[in-house]
């Protein structure tokens, strides 16, 4: 009778124990075994990986009845998915399972018993389903090897230590807010080449790395037929194809992910331990209109100055809410077979491929009457290139706007179709920072379609549709950066954008990289720079600005501006400091100092680099005056302030201070800072409205220098009249010299150095420039997006020519 009371006991004590135990446990397993399920009726039924970083279970969007079975960062806001079973089929909100059958097979039933997902692993001995630490699903075998894991089949996402091999992909999701598999992809090509492609319903293109470049030019291989690419634990994403990819957070610790995102572009975002939310700390694609096919058919993908979407005249939108449905019609199309059709011209503006011919040389008029004969021509593309180049287009896809982009789209409409009303001007400021493009001064064309000023009725923005993403990075990004005090609410999707590669610096942090600005590199009207090392190995130059920049809340907004600018020909701004009075600014290193010590020196450039100076640099130039997302004037081009890498290839030093200094105070001590005399075109001096024609004359004194190997502004000399007299005595000699006529007048005027080493016809190109650069009156010099054109013609021209005299 005792022993079976306390056997009673004993068991009632088991019961207990069980039922503790398995109601601490039951929600939220580490493992499944065979025979066990998770149920979508049960909201808190999960598997989460061992350190809790990863979840996974069923997960719906917003507040609808579909679910997917998927993956999530546990402690991420937004609980971004980072995979799913079977993301274009969700399952009901009630009676769908995931069943781990006694066979070995996990698979995911809907409500009726249809089987949505599986992972066909019947055959093998699996024991227990689980999540790893890396939020890699695994199913193992007693003896613990993976028999099947969720990373060999990615969604949208790459995690770190995921390897991306031959034949896996990731495709974006289709719209913001969705999961359904959209139409850009990532994977490795034929030719064992890393790209993004996109597969729209219409067109199928390669948009990344830059397909108007080939591999090499790419910084990539074709050679090694591995292809396998990884993120690694410290945010280096490396390929077989020799891409190598840094975030610019770089280091161990912090959760990381890559993702292509529904617009096509892919980044790499940190998630931030104290807020949850994302931070882009690498986008492949600094130009949102550069991934092709995503306006959708008849749409142009333009910068006013964010990306939006819009339809050329005749067109309207067909789906608001959705971006890449592109536009319609307004008219009955089978007019366009009539007789009675007419071409609507739109500048700077292209739809990428589809062409039914290409023709050269030919005439504007020419080219018309070929699309007029064609029925199946909708537009012509004509660009003058040396000769006219047309192409003829039999599809209106992958509309884009580049404003570098010499050449005009001319689209077939009936004759009914009104031209858009003009639009009103753009009130532009004209103070340095702040530019004027200059194409507004420039002839407008009819049909009006520069950036800013564009009024169509039909832009819908990206807001609708980007909006999240995009114009976040753009708009919003840098206010929550700077406002500390938490994320309002109202900002959704729990995304903190930042542009990539930019980051807010102690002063300590920095006062130990220069070792407490020890080596001066050197110093100019802004301030002095330093060289230092960061924390993280990456050498760096520390400018700290002079007092002109002793500006409290408008500096950081400013700085995020420079910093979000990014080229190749200009140096990379990676962070500041803004601390008590300190501000400073933190640069890349650029191993080569600038022009000036290789110009003016007895370790003088060779001509093909003093070339590829002259046209990087004004590369650089015009992608501040035409291209960035603000358009920048520098207002100090000089030798001093273009950089040389290890290469020589010019990067532009000091750009957007300008900005900075201008709300610092009075105009006195904005251009005291800003200009330097022999540089500075005569309207500074005249009081005249700053516009990017300044940085036009800075930069063809800087040419002409280049050729002839001196300077011709000796600026430190302190006499005015004899600074201005070594460029305009120059420039005299040269006219005149010109309309003589005399077919070889360009060797005396080349750097005699070079002993006659160098290409006469671009010799010719640079001289000619220069003269047009520095013209009194500015509306006769050309813009840097004209120069950057004219320099690419004659940019293969590589026969050096050598001087009778040797
Ligand atoms: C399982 O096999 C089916 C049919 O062959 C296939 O469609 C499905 O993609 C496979 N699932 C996995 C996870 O491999
Ligand atoms: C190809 O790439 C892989 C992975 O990056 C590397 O391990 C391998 O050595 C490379 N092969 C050659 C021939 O370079
Ligand atoms: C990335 O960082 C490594 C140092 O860890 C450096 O060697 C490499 O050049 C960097 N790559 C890029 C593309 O910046
Ligand atoms: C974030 O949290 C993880 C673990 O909780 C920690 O290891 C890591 O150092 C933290 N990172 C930062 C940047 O605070
Ligand atoms: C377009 O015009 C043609 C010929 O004028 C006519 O037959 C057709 O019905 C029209 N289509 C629409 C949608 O109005
Ligand atoms: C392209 O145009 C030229 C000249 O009009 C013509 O001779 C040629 O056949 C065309 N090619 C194609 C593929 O239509």
């Amino acid at each position: 009778m005792r022993s079976q009371t306390l056997v009673c006991f004993y068991l009632l004590f088991l019961l207990a124990l069980f039922f503790s135990f398995h109601s601490a446990t039951s929600k939220s397993h580490l493992q499944l075994k065979r025979g066990a399920s998770l149920s979508v009726d049960d909201a808190s039924d999960f598997l989460t990986s061992p350190d809790n970083s990863f979840t996974c279970g069923f997960h719906n969007l917003g507040s609808s009845n579909a679910y997917w079975f998927a993956i999530w960062f546990t402690n991420s806001k937004d609980k971004t998915i980072v995979w799913m079973a079977n993301r274009d089929r969700p399952v009901n909100s009630r009676g769908s399972e995931v069943h781990f059958r006694g066979d070995g097979t996990m698979i995911l039933t809907d409500v009726d018993g249809t089987v949505v997902w599986q992972t066909n692993t019947t055959t093998t001995d699996v024991a227990i389903a689980k999540v790893l630490n890396s939020g890699n699903l695994v199913l193992e075998n007693p003896q613990g090897d993976i028999l099947w894991q969720s990373f060999d089949f990615p969604t949208d996402t790459l995690l770190p230590f995921q390897t991306f091999t031959k034949n896996k992909r990731l495709t974006s999701a289709l719209r913001k807010g969705s999961y359904e598999s959209g139409y850009f992809n990532l994977n490795f090509g034929s030719d064992n080449v890393l790209r993004l492609i996109s597969d729209t319903p219409d067109t199928s293109s390669n948009y990344w790395p830059n397909p108007d470049l080939n591999v090499y030019t790419n910084g990539r291989t074709n050679y090694n037929s591995s292809r396998v690419a990884f993120l690694d634990d410290m945010g280096r994403f490396l390929s077989s194809d020799q891409l190598q990819i840094n975030a610019s957070d770089m280091g161990y610790g912090i959760k990381r992910r890559m993702t292509i995102d529904y617009d096509g572009n892919l980044r790499i975002y940190s998630l931030m331990n104290s807020t949850g939310l994302w931070e882009i700390t690498w986008q492949a694609l600094r130009k949102p209109c550069s991934v092709l096919g995503v306006c959708g058919r008849n749409a142009i993908c333009v910068y006013a100055p964010d990306p939006q979407c819009a339809c050329p005249p005749g067109f309207e939108v067909n789906d608001p809410s959705d971006w890449n449905a592109g536009c319609r019609a307004t008219f009955n199309e089978t007019l366009l077979h009539s007789q009675q059709v007419k071409f609507m011209e739109i500048p700077h503006v292209d739809f990428y491929g589809f062409d039914l011919n290409w023709t050269s040389p030919i005439t504007l008029e020419a080219c018309r009457d070929m699309c007029l004969k064609d029925f199946r021509c909708l537009a012509f593309s004509y660009r003058i290139l040396g000769q006219g180049f047309c192409y003829v287009k039999s599809a209106l896809l992958n509309g884009y706007e580049s404003p570098d982009f010499p050449a005009s789209i001319y689209i077939k409409v009936p004759s009914s179709v009104q031209p858009p009303n003009p639009s009103s001007l753009f009130e532009s400021g004209t103070m340095c920072g702040y530019a004027e493009p200059e194409r507004i001064v420039g002839s407008p064309s009819m049909y009006d379609f520069t950036p800013k000023r564009v009024k169509w009725i039909y832009i819908y923005s990206f807001c609708a549709a980007l909006g999240g993403l995009e114009l976040m990075i753009i708009v919003l990004g840098w206010w929550f950066l700077f406002r500390k005090h938490g994320v309002p609410a109202s900002v959704e999707a729990g995304y903190r954008m930042i542009s990539s590669n930019f980051k807010r610096y102690a002063y300590a942090e920095l006062k130990k990289a220069t070792t407490n600005f020890k080596t001066e590199l050197g110093r100019g009207g802004s301030g002095t720079v330093y060289i230092g090392v960061l924390s993280d190995g990456r050498e760096v130059a520390v400018k700290k600005l002079g007092d002109v920049f002793q500006v409290q809340d408008e500096y950081s907004t400013e700085i995020s501006t420079i910093g979000k600018i990014n080229h190749m020909n200009l140096v990379r701004m990676w962070g500041f400091c803004s601390e008590g009075r300190h501000r400073l600014l933190v640069y890349e290193y650029i191993e080569n100092s600038s022009l000036d010590k290789h110009l003016f020196n007895s370790n003088f450039l060779t001509w093909k680099q003093r070339f590829a100076v002259a046209l990087g640099t004004a590369k650089g130039l015009a992608y501040l005056h035409h291209e960035c997302l603000e358009w920048v004037i520098h207002c100090d081009v000089k030798p001093e302030n273009i950089l040389l890498d290890g290469e020589f290839q010019p990067k532009i030093a000091d750009f957007g201070l300008a900005k900075l200094s201008q709300r610092g105070g009075p105009g006195s001590e904005f251009t005291r800072i800003r200009g330097t005399k022999g540089y500075m075109a005569p309207e500074w001096a005249l009081n005249h409205p700053i516009t990017a024609k300044v940085d036009v004359y800075g930069y063809g004194v800087v040419i002409l220098e280049m050729v002839r190997g001196i300077r011709l502004s000796n600026w430190d000399v302190d006499d005015d009249y004899k600074n201005e007299a070594a460029l305009t005595s120059f420039v005299r000699t040269v006219k005149k010299k010109i309309e003589r006529g005399n077919s070889s007048w360009v060797e005396s005027f080349v750097d005699p150095r070079l002993e006659g080493k160098f290409s006469r016809k671009q010799a010719e190109t640079l001289v000619q420039i220069g003269l047009s650069c520095v013209e009194e009156d500015r509306n006769k010099r050309p813009t840097m997006a004209s120069v950057v054109q004219t320099l690419l013609e004659c940019e293969d021209d590589t026969e050096i020519q050598i001087s009778d005299n040797l």
